[in-house]
């Protein structure tokens, strides 16, 4: 696809703008997980899981290993039988139901392409089985190639590329039969950067034009960020939160799902009441209580609490700022990233919070450096309350 035929289509934005059947009550899901529990003798790999999936929707799962991921896929895709509960497509029971019967076509973590067929032959092989048309097929094949960018080997067997470009076999033999669901279990992990984010926009650019529904493994959490309509935070077997990435980075719900999306600083304290609308929290991280508005936490006097600020939300500085939620500490650290820098400074109290300085100008006339006293401020509805 060239820069033409991309601007004669509706921005992927414009697209998804409007998009959230999840928040319709009146929507179908087309995809259902009712009470699934997946159970490997006696280790339980998907625990009383539901979750609702809707056409067009692009959705990430995101979790530490062995968290279940793959196994709620080959459960939709029919690899597995659910232990108990049910998976349904478009309001029917898939129980029973064959893999090549069901409208999912699932690109699996190992690839497992053919090793004696060239690549060309392994992204036809399914639309092949399908007998489409020879011409079809051959536009198909040479679309996806484009994609993925291995026109130059098609001719050559999984065995002469890289892993990389094996797993780009893999990915344009998924989407080349352009099923109504694709599942892609970690559909880029063995691309380089620049790679990555190019195809992370072609499979954005992709789902849109062709309608179809994706359900994506990432282990990085910035892909599934660049990438969902939604993602599902899961850990050992459960679904912690679902939420739009917005939502997610600024109003998870646990501090797993803090911690696990983006860096976040935590600093643990105790709830010591509220003050014009502020909850105050007592933590021996700063001399004074810390004011946070957080409207959606109800919390009693007392109650252990963590405050949780993401890096740039913090701002450092040399004098002491007016008003509230100063904490005061040496710099440790400092992290130049070009676009940004991290400062890691060290608080009275021995903790260590991170504070990210967007650099805006080239040149700044007198820095702060390494071991300079320094006061890190944050505004009281920059931080959340977590109690789980
Ligand atoms: N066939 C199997 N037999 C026994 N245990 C299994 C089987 N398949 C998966 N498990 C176990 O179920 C749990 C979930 O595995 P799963 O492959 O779904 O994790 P995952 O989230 O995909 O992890 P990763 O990110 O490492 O791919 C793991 O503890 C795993 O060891
Ligand atoms: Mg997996």
């Amino acid at each position: 696809m060239n820069d033409t035929t991309r601007a004669l289509r509706p921005a992927i934005g414009a697209v998804r703008r409007s998009f959230s059947p999840w928040t319709d009550p009146q929507a179908r899901p087309l995809i259902r997980f009712e009470s699934v529990t997946k159970r490997f003798g006696e280790a339980v790999a998907v625990e009383d899981l539901s979750l609702d999936i809707f056409e067009r929707e692009f959705f990430c799962l995101l979790g530490p290993s062995g968290c279940g991921k793959t196994t709620l896929m080959r459960m939709l895709a029919g690899f597995e039988e659910p232990t108990a509960g049910r998976v349904l497509l478009a309001g029917q029971d898939l129980t029973g139901v064959p893999p090549y019967r069901r409208p999912v076509n699932m690109m699996f973590q190992s690839y497992a392409l053919f090793p004696h067929m060239s690549v060309a032959d392994n992204i036809a092989y399914g639309l092949k089985q399908d007998r489409l048309p020879r011409g079809e097929i051959e536009a198909r094949v040479e679309e996806m190639l484009r994609l993925v960018q291995l026109e130059k080997l098609a001719t050559r067997r999984p065995d002469q590329l890289s892993g990389g470009q094996r797993q780009r076999v893999a990915l344009a033999r998924a989407l080349a039969k352009r099923p109504k669901v694709l599942l892609l279990d970690e559909p880029l992990g063995a691309l380089d950067k620049k790679l990555r984010e190019e195809t992370q926009f072609e499979l954005m650019d992709l789902q849109v034009r062709l309608g179809m529904t994706f359900l994506v493994v990432t282990h990085d959490q910035e892909e599934a960020m660049t990438m969902s309509d939604r993602i599902a935070v899961m850990d050992h077997g459960r679904i912690v939160q679902v939420a739009t990435p917005g939502e997610l980075y600024e109003q998870p719900r646990t501090r797993f799902v803090a911690e696990f999306v983006g860096d976040i600083n935590i600093l643990e304290g105790k709830v010591a009441g509220m003050e014009e609308g502020g909850w105050r929290v007592e933590t021996p991280h700063a001399s004074q209580a810390l004011t946070v508005f957080d409207p959606d936490e109800v919390l009693g006097h007392g109650q252990p609490v963590a405050v949780a600020v993401r890096p740039e939300k913090m701002t450092i500085h040399r004098q002491r700022p007016q008003g509230p939620n100063v904490l005061e500490g040496e710099v440790w650290d400092i992290g130049y990233l070009g676009d940004w820098t991290v400062y890691r400074v060290h608080l009275g109290s021995g903790a260590v919070v991170r504070v990210s300085c967007a650099n805006a100008s080239r040149f700044v006339a007198d820095p702060i450096t390494w071991d300079e006293r320094v006061f890190v401020a944050f505004a009281p509805d920059a931080a959340i309350l977590l109690s789980r």
